[in-house]
């Protein structure tokens, strides 16, 4: 007769797991051998010229060569002088000081601006909403823009990408800063300020995601029970540290939760990452249907609840396969401007980070064939300017598509 299977089986998986993979980690993540430690590697000028500051490649060799003071970077072997992101952004300071970088292009709040509170939205599994929110924030961080990366996961790969793991580490996560101690007085609770990690990466901070995170929901239920309000859990803790960021960008877990819940209640702004199957796009639907009743309870809260953007971005997507292409232009001409005019590219280079760790801008491009980093390259870069455009039209600093036609 079989062996019956249970709770015994699964919680032995786990453990030989949980101690296979402590080890591993910390191989992987020996002192010299953690990200933070490396450090984030240095960038050309081309990369700056293209990426960081959107500006002619000569122009920005003539700058250097005549505005005094800039750091010069050094120069590696090949006859290419290189640059870390401190610097670029020391250099980018002194250009738009010099007037010669235009202002609805510095990645600073002005006067009031509100920060940008990004929920990258899907309830379905694998449709690269951590890529997306990893890759995006880097590129613009590397733009300038100061990003908070909230990890909402339980599973908290986006942590894991900036090497920064809660659970081994022993550093309070996102639950600490969410949980309820009401009854306790608060002893327990983390303020939000102590969560917040700094990553290898300058410009981009982090509050990592944990398993305790599932607590979060049986906790939420018991509270709601005695009247304590969820909605406002994040907005009310964001609300003190926000200003010091450009940009707050929130991963999401793939199914529905309170803590979605009340990420989508602090958010001003949504990006829907959608791949390219046709099951895909039907789940989409109903997607939808459920955040349309979900924010219409939260407008039954908040009545004022508006976003900013909310946009579809096309992910793990192949030209070249022609169901795709015809998915796409499908999309294109339903939902028009709502979908993003640059679609996240099906990529080796992506799809490799899940296993090196690495997202693109932390790849050595010489790892691919020109071509293969290039395109996506090109794609992220394309996402990345898109969003920063939405982030400018609502700080007012740039007009709406519509407005502007
Ligand atoms: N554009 C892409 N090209 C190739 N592989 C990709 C791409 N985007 C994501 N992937 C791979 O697909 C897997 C799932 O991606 P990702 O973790 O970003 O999705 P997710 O929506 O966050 O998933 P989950 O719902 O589990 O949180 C990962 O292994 C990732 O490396
Ligand atoms: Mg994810």
């Amino acid at each position: 007769m079989r062996e019956l299977l249970g709770s015994e089986t699964l919680g032995n998986f786990s453990d030989a797991l949980d101690h296979a993979l402590r080890q591993q980690a910390s191989r992987l993540h020996a002192p010299d051998t953690r990200k933070s430690d490396k450090g984030l590697r240095r960038f050309t000028i081309r990369e700056m010229a293209d990426i960081a500051f959107r500006m002619n490649y000569n122009t920005l060799r003539h700058h250097l060569k005549t505005i005094d003071g800039l750091p010069e970077g050094v120069m590696e072997p090949g006859n290419r002088r290189t640059f870390s992101l401190e610097e670029i952004h020391e250099v980018q300071r002194a250009l738009y000081d010099a007037g010669k970088l235009p202002i609805e292009m510095f990645p600073g709040k002005i006067d009031g601006e509100e920060t940008t509170k990004l929920l990258i939205y899907n309830l379905k599994g694998g449709v690269s909403k951590t890529s997306t929110a990893v890759n995006l924030s880097q590129f613009l961080a590397l733009r300038g823009f100061k990003v908070l990366l909230v990890d909402l996961d339980p599973q908290a790969s986006c942590s894991d990408l900036f090497d920064i793991q809660a659970d081994l580490d022993n550093i309070p996560s996102i639950y600490d800063v969410l949980r309820y101690d009401e009854q306790s007085g608060d002893e327990g609770r983390v303020p939000i300020a102590d969560a917040i990690q700094a990553t290898y990466f300058p410009n981009i901070d982090i509050i990592p995601g944990s398993i305790s995170l599932t607590e979060f929901e049986y906790e939420t239920a018991s509270a709601a029970a005695k009247g304590i309000p969820f909605y406002s859990r994040i907005s009310d803790a964001l609300s003190l540290v926000e200003d010091a960021y450009d940009v707050v960008i929130f991963d999401t877990p793939p199914h529905m939760s309170f803590c979605v819940i009340a990420a989508l209640y602090a958010s001003n702004s949504m990006l829907i990452p959608l791949s390219a199957g046709m099951l895909d796009v039907v789940s989409l639907v109903k997607f939808l249907d459920l955040a349309s009743s979900t924010l219409e309870s939260i407008e039954g809260v908040d009545p004022d609840k508006r976003f900013d953007f909310v946009r579809i971005l096309l992910t793990r997507y192949s030209p070249s396969d022609p169901a795709q292409l015809q998915l796409s232009s499908f999309l294109r001409n339903t939902l028009g401007n709502s979908m993003l005019n640059t679609d996240f590219l099906s990529s080796t280079a992506i799809a490799d980070a899940g296993n090196t760790m690495n997202p693109l801008l932390e790849v050595d491009p010489s790892s691919f064939t020109r071509k293969t980093y290039d395109r996506i390259l090109e794609s992220l870069h394309g996402i990345a300017r898109e969003i920063e455009r939405e982030i400018m039209v609502g700080r007012g600093r740039l007009q709406t598509n519509e407005e502007a036609a």
